[in-house]
């Protein structure tokens, strides 16, 4: 069965962080015999570890190994050969299993492969495995976004922001920064345009613009291209996958002199964008849709811990949900959510 976290208010995201501590000091003080403590030893890879999201990923699952007594090894999986050397250098040095996020979603099954040959569990973060045959590989166990109705929610907050500066229709145009090859990054901006719709925008004043690589310059390149095809439109809203392709977007339509006036982008995590809320002077990124990076660590890397030590299955998907911040709520709430201090 699915299971859905579900997080409507920042002082949900604590209960449920309070709900996990509880959860595993039962777990921990279960009768069953397990691994004295101290002998487990597993991965944490990431593909993109230059990324905030993935540095507070591996700040929550540091959070649980110090809480569980067990040793997590942090790596970055930057493509498929630094994978297969992760596994097999984990392997080698006595490590039970791992938690990533690949830099392929493709290399689903020759992950689980070479994790069977030699003996490491495996669970998803982020990003989930695809099989050859395209599905998703469904017996490896996930937990990421909702990513579906965060897109909506932050094509609701785009409409809304819209509304309120009171912007005609007619003058404003939606650049959806994609990544189209990966699932969740589809179902974010997919989500992102329903909503949009639904809320009544004009379908054919929102326009898709792929990006080739999911950092700054990747998106850059992306909406430069867009904004040179529309010279004519003076008024953008800006949706992506994440933080960092809402702000490639809107270092393109600054180049262009178009400022927080014009520009209205809200991205997703909440994590990237620290410093461009902090700035002085506003710019067009107005929001994220923040989703707890920590957490996402803490849990993934806590399941993973416990299948090891007791044989505790995790659940097969597990989603976590988003909250808009904006220069208005953000430091606030990121020190709520532990994010900042
Ligand atoms: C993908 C993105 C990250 C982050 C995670 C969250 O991996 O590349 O920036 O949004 O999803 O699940």
């Amino acid at each position: 069965m699915r299971s859905v976290l579900s997080h409507t208010a920042p002082v949900f995201l604590l209960i449920v962080g309070l709900l996990y501590t509880g959860c595993s000091k039962k777990t921990d003080t279960a009768a069953a015999p397990g691994t004295p403590p101290g002998s487990v030893k597993i991965g944490f890879l990431v593909k993109q570890p230059e990324e905030p999201w993935f540095q507070f990923e591996w700040q929550g699952a540091e959070a649980a190994a110090q809480k569980h007594q067990f040793q997590l090894v942090k790596l970055g999986v930057q493509d498929g050969e630094k994978v297969l050397a992760a596994i097999e250098n984990l392997a080698a040095s006595g490590a039970q299993g791992f938690v990533i996020c690949t830099p392929d979603v493709r290399l689903g099954p020759a992950i689980v492969a070479q994790a069977k040959v030699r003996g490491l569990k495996v669970i998803a973060v982020d990003d989930r495995f695809v099989g050859a045959d395209g599905k998703f590989m469904t017996d490896v166990p996930y937990m990421g976004m909702s990513a579906s109705a965060i897109g909506q929610d932050q094509g609701k907050a785009l409409y809304a922001e819209m509304q309120r500066r009171q912007w005609p229709v007619e003058e404003t145009g939606v650049c959806v920064v994609t990544f189209e090859e990966l699932d969740t990054a589809r179902e974010r901006t997919d989500g992102a345009i329903t909503a949009l719709k639904a809320a009544g925008f004009p379908a054919d004043r929102i326009f898709k613009t792929p990006q080739k690589t999911t950092d700054v310059p990747g998106s850059f390149d992306a909406v430069n291209v867009l904004l040179t095809q529309k010279p004519n439109i003076k008024r953008w809203l800006v949706s992506g996958m994440n933080d960092t392709a809402v702000l490639g977007a809107i270092r393109a339509t600054e180049q262009r002199g178009l400022d927080a006036e014009h520009v209205i982008g809200v991205g997703i995590n909440g994590t990237d964008c620290i410093d461009e809320l902090r700035k002085a002077k506003p710019t067009g990124f107005f929001g994220s849709m923040l989703v707890s990076a920590p957490q996402e660590g803490y849990r993934t890397a806590e399941m993973l811990y416990q299948w090891v030590k007791d044989g505790t299955t995790p659940p097969p998907d597990t989603r976590t949900q988003g909250i808009l911040i904006t220069r208005a709520n953000f430091e606030e709430v990121l020190r709520r959510e532990g994010i900042i201090k």
